[in-house]
């Protein structure tokens, strides 16, 4: 599974994925910017670099909206979906019908489900002692989680992979609104519809018929419907299950293309991340893998639009942002401001939880939270555990990407 386009991508979709996979370009345009403020607004445009202003912007969900950012792209390739809506009814009893699907020992059943998933991808991976970190282990992994636990497995693997891969580019990435990439996500959505509503009816029939079913995301929300206050309709299950599925997988491997990657320049934290491995302690495995995707997170910017005229705290006087304006809160700039965040170009694995804006903040903040602390260090340290882990000569050990999306890096290991 390659290219989510045929077409080659229009300039400017090319320039926002080269520049949001160039974090260190980022940083250099963003750095002289700070003497001017932690928000520089201009006109109807708004970015903001300070780590606080960050946090402000994130948590102020009715000055700064989603519905004009995410909406239109997710209402087309998805159905409405709770992060393409503002704070309104329909919002808050979908995220909470969500929210209610997901039980507290799931984390610990992720953690098996990943290491067993894991343990068979690398099994197959050590006869050559070469892993491609993205296609042979954290994408199928992913993709695998969405079968197993949130109930959607498609028609095959790699066709999953492709649907979820183009709807998410087509729903949050394609800034220059390129045509092959709106086409792309059209024909998945379609295609992902119309194999989700068989899905979510055999479901439905097979509970009404009290039939065994697997204990599933799409399982429960099916059997919530016993109770008024949490019955989502069948086509309100695909477009709620749809949105969450979509967010699971190429976040997942992009995330983990980021980390080893980071970690691999790294040789005294790849160290200290490998010793955290082989103890088995995730945490450690966690923070690692949160300070590595510091400086190459999978959203460098998030995006809102200014609900009407306001201001933003800056020191003790407020910049004026009007009405209308399309705000960028660029989390990676944030994570280096020297305001909040001490040595920033330093590595370091004892930083403050909110140190950290990779997953949002706020209303938006990212449902799958639970999820990624779990399978994402559960990934980092199955490879960390390999003997004499290193990048493959040559182009292979560097990140490929198609589009926004890391698509290939291989390692070798001992054998
Ligand atoms: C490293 C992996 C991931 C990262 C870095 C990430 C990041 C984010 C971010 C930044 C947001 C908020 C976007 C905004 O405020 O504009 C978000 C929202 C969301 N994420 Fe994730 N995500 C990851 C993995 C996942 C996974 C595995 C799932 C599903 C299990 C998921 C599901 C969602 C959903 C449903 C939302 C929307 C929440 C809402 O609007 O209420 N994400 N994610």
């Amino acid at each position: 599974v390659t290219a989510a386009t045929a077409t080659r991508p229009q300039p400017l979709t090319a320039a926002a994925n080269l520049l949001a996979n160039r974090p260190e370009l980022i940083l250099a345009v963003t750095r002289p910017l700070r003497r001017l403020g932690p928000v520089i607004s201009a006109g109807r445009s708004a970015i903001v670099i300070g780590h606080a202003a960050a946090h402000e912007v994130l948590a102020r969900h009715g000055d700064f909206t989603v519905a004009e950012v995410n909406g239109p792209a997710m209402a087309r390739y998805n159905g409405p979906f709770v992060l393409g809506m503002d704070r309104s009814e329909i919002h808050d009893r979908e995220r909470a019908i969500l929210q209610r699907s997901v039980h507290p020992d799931d984390p610990e059943r992720i953690r098996s489900t990943v290491r067993a998933d894991v343990e068979v991808l690398l099994e197959a991976a050590r006869p050559e002692g070469t892993v491609d970190v993205v296609g042979g282990l954290a994408r199928p992994t992913a993709t695998r989680l969405v079968a197993s636990y949130m109930g959607i497995a498609g028609p095959d693997e790699a066709t999953t992979m492709r649907w979820l891969r183009a709807i998410f580019y087509g729903c949050f990435l394609n800034v220059g609104d390129d045509p092959g990439v709106r086409q792309a996500a059209q024909d998945a959505g379609d295609e992902m519809h119309v194999h989700m509503d068989a899905l979510v009816a055999r479901c439905v029939a097979a509970v009404a018929a009290g039939d065994e079913v697997p204990d599933t995301l799409l399982s429960r929300l099916v059997r919530l419907r016993s109770d008024p206050a949490t019955t989502l309709g069948d086509e309100a299950i695909r477009r709620n299950l749809g949105g969450v599925i979509v967010g699971a997988v190429d976040t997942t491997s992009k995330a983990v293309a980021h980390i080893v990657d980071q970690l691999l320049r790294r040789p005294d934290a790849l160290a200290s991340a490998r010793r955290a491995a082989l103890a088995d302690d995730t945490d450690e495995l966690a923070r690692h893998a949160l300070e590595a995707l510091r400086f190459n997170p999978i959203n460098p910017v998030l995006a809102r639009v200014a609900a009407r005229d306001t201001e933003v705290a800056n020191g003790r006087s407020a910049v004026r942002i009007r009405g209308g304006s399309r705000v960028l809160v660029a989390i990676l700039p944030a994570m280096f401001d020297p305001a909040a965040v001490e040595a920033p170009m330093d590595f370091r694995t004892d930083r403050a939880a909110d140190t950290y804006l990779h997953f949002g903040a706020g209303l938006h903040t990212c449902f799958g939270r639970y999820v990624n602390l779990v399978q994402i260090p559960e990934l980092l340290g199955a490879l960390l555990r390999l003997d004499g882990l290193r990048r493959a000569d040559g182009p292979d050990g560097q990140i490929a990407y198609d589009g926004p999306f890391p698509d290939r890096l291989v390692l070798e290991f001992d054998r």
